[in-house]
Formats: C-alpha cells, structure tokens, sequence
C-alpha cells in the first residue's frame, strides 16, 4: 500500500535513535531456506485484490465512500480462477507462490468456520504442490470479517485469541504442505493507515491507543506463529515488512535530513528492531511514543521479507504544513511509476542490509510497480535484482507484486501493477512483454539453465 495513503507529514524531529542490538537468534533448527528449494522466486497476490465478491471491512469502506476508484466488486476473479492463475505464475518461471486467506470467508460469522471456503484454498494448496510451486501464505494482509471491529478490536487483548484461532484453523485446513507463513503483512502500515490517520478500516485517529494495538498485532504474530507450528512444525514463519526510503528534499538542509532521519527510524527500524530483539520504542508524529515489550517476538520469527517499493523526500518546515511534508521526485532519472512514484533500486541494498541486521534470513515479499503500458518493468526488475545481488547480505527469495492487474485499495482499478494485464469486462489475462524479464531473471536467480 502506498505510503501516501499512510502518512500524514508531521513527523517530528524527536524519534529515539535506538540501535537495535545485534540478533540473539539462534533457532536450534533453521527452517528457512528450505534445504530442497534453497532459493523462491515468486509472484504476490492478496485475497481482496484479487478474488472477488469478499465482503468485510474493505466493502463496507467503498460503500460509505472512502476509497477512490472503483468497488473492488468482482476484483478480478481469482477465486473462480486460482488454478488457471498459478499456471500463469508458473508460466512466468517462478517456483513460489505467494497468496492471502481472506479471514472474511474463513471465518464470516465471529467463532463459525466456512468449511467450503477452507476447503477451496486446501485445493488451491494442493494444485501449487503438484504444479511445482512452493506456496507463501499471508493470513492477515489488511481485510477483516465485518464483525471483528465491533467485537474484537485491534484495541482489545481479545483481537489476539481471535487471530490466533483463525491462524490455527486455517494451519489445519491446509496442513504440512504449506511451509512458508506470513501471519501479517505489513503491520506497521496498518496501525498507521487504520489507527493513526483514519484512511483505512477501521478509520480511527486516536494516537492513545497506537501502543495497545501494535501490541497486540504484534502479539497476534506470536500467537498465530505458535499455532501454525503446533499443526506444522517444519513451518518458516515470515513478516512482510514495508520499508520506504527517506531522503532530505534539499541536502544541505538540517532540518530536511533530521526529519529524513526519524521517518526511517519510525518507519524502517522499529519492526525490525522489534523482531530483533523483542523490544520497541519509536515517535509517531507530533509526539507518540509507541514503545513495548514481547521476549517471545524474536522466537516467534524465522524470515525477515520486505516490501520495497519507492523513496520519498522530505521536507521540514513544509510549505502548507510546518511541520514537514513528503514527496516522490524522479531524482535519479529513472522515471516515475503511473501512479507516480520514484524508481530507486540504489536504496534497495542498505535497507536490505538493515533489514537483515534482525539476524534473520531475508526475503523480499513484494517489489513491482503501477506500469500500464510496461514501459518501465523489465528495467525495474533488473535494475531491482541487480541491487538485491549487490547487498551485502543473501536474499533468499524475490515475490514480484504482481502477478495481475488488481484492486489496488485506495486507488480502485487504476494502478496496474499486474505481470499479467487482466482486461476488467472479459476478465481475460494477457502476458505483459516483462513476463519474459521476468522468466530470464528468476532462470538466473534460481541457477537454472537459461534456454
Ligand atoms: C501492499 C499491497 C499493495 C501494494 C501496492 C503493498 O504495500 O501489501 O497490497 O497493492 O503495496 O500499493
């Protein structure tokens, strides 16, 4: 999700500078890289983006008006589609396949479970095992049922054992094949986005409750992690980690790199620091300090994915608000994305590397771009692979978003972010030119021959 949807300008130039302390982890068993498939190379789609007629939180948003574009309606029909899409990201050359469960169909009344809806991803499963694709599964990427919010808010301990038996449900259902979890996608987007400035459900802005609700995703993390290897035990329990780079709009200016500076560490570090070392304690803007503590957290976790999309520059004082305001710019001359954002694969390798400073081994669980007329793909993915070899850490997985043109939040339809264009009447799929990019970079990545 863009982060232009996230954040609000005012960052202040108080943030903590903690230093994370170097990773304790020392799993007595590495689950992650898989010994047989040392290396993923993948597409990434969501449940709501794609599938269609999902109704949760999200609906209920595009219906009082909060979104943008389109409703997302029948997405692009994945659900009926699953199958036929996989062979598509197969046909692109990955060997991964990263997908989301829509807690909405699982579980649409609180404590009653959809067996048919379990039993259609079970299916799913099965199909990427036999065709050959390691299957990536998100449980939680943004959507909730329609009754969680006003029974089981974030805000409430009660939201943990919620997900938690969701997490085990769904372990359950699809079993031991599935040795690639992600209980959360992009925690901190959500606690910023949801709770922080009202743009995404549940749309609240109370800065009051940011501490109890990080808490208890964070806390939902470990629950969910603990039952999804009390039913899979080999399972590599993942987080995907949107990280953005920061950059002072003008160079020499203090207050520019100050405020540069604390966007980085509220944003980059704060998760990573706490997965590192079960501690956080970071500023949201103008002056909430989120801090807390979860000993199991490092425990909880075996691989590190980040979502890496764009850079954006910072500017203190702004011209509208004092406080400060951000930007994309083309600073380099690569270009802007459709929907505007800067192409900078140069900060791809320092934010890896910060990343892995975790101690875990990394995965990037998201990289792509809005590129209707895939004028700009094949040079961004290059370019992007190229920086993740030049990082001075291994990168043990690449999940390209994505796979399809999709619902993208916000902003409806317009974005096409997709491998593959999906022609919304006919709902056909038709190979952008990039698929081949694609193809010939994951034959490198995996050490496959080339044809
Ligand atoms: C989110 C996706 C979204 C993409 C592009 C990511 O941060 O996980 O759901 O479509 O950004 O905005």
């Amino acid at each position: 999700m863009s982060l232009s949807t996230v954040i609000y300008a005012e960052f202040t130039s108080s943030a903590l500078a903690t230093q994370a302390q170097p990773s304790t982890h020392t799993p007595e068993m590495p689950r992650f890289p898989f010994p047989d498939r040392p290396k993923l190379w993948g597409t990434a789609v969501s449940h709501y983006q794609v599938e269609g007629d999902d109704v949760c939180d999200w609906t209920r948003w595009e219906e009082a008006g909060r979104t943008r574009g389109e409703p997302c309606g029948q997405a692009v029909g994945t659900w009926d589609r699953y199958e036929s899409d996989a062979g598509l990201a197969l046909d692109a050359g990955a060997n991964a396949f990263r997908f989301s469960v829509s807690w909405s169909r699982v579980e649409p009344r609180e404590g009653h479970f959809d067996d048919i809806a379990l039993e259609r991803y079970r299916r799913l499963v099965d199909h990427l095992i036999a065709i050959g694709l390691e299957p990536c599964v998100t449980l939680f990427h943004y959507t909730h049922p329609l009754w969680f919010h006003g029974r089981t808010p974030w805000s409430s301990t009660a939201s943990v054992e919620r997900f938690r038996r969701f997490a085990a449900r769904v372990a359950e259902a699809l079993g031991a094949a599935v040795r690639f979890w992600l209980p959360l996608n992009e925690p901190l987007v959500f606690l910023l986005a949801g709770w922080f400035d009202g743009q995404i459900p549940p749309g609240i802005t109370d800065a009051g409750t940011l501490r109890r609700v990080f808490d208890h995703l964070l806390a939902a993390h470990v629950a969910a992690a603990a039952a999804i290897r009390e039913c899979v035990p080999h399972a590599a329990i993942g987080i995907a980690h949107n990280m953005m780079a920061f950059a002072p709009e003008r160079r020499a200016s203090f207050l520019d790199t100050l405020l540069a500076g604390a966007a980085h560490r509220c944003y980059n570090r704060s998760l990573i620091e706490a997965f590192a070392t079960g501690r956080w304690d970071f500023i949201l803007p103008p002056a909430t300090r989120i801090r807390g503590r979860r000993d199991d957290l490092p425990r909880s976790l075996d691989v590190f994915g980040v979502n890496f999309y764009s850079r954006l520059h910072l500017r203190c004082p702004g011209t509208k608000r004092f406080i400060g305001e951000f930007a994309y710019r083309d600073a380099t001359g690569a270009g802007l994305t459709d929907n505007g954002w800067e192409i900078v694969p140069e900060a791809f390798p320092a934010l890896l590397e910060e990343a892995a400073s975790a101690g875990f081994p990394l995965v990037v669980t998201e990289n792509g771009l809005a590129d209707a007329n895939d004028r700009l793909r094949s040079r961004f993915l290059e370019t992007h692979v190229e920086a993740m070899a030049r990082a001075n850490v291994p990168v043990h997985g690449y999940f390209h978003w994505s796979l399809l043109d999709n619902y993208e939040w916000l902003d409806g339809f317009g974005p096409k972010f997709g491998l593959y264009a999906v022609d919304r009447m006919t709902l056909l799929r038709t190979p952008r030119p990039s698929v081949e990019t694609f193809r010939r970079l994951g034959e490198a990545f995996l050490g496959r021959s080339v044809d």
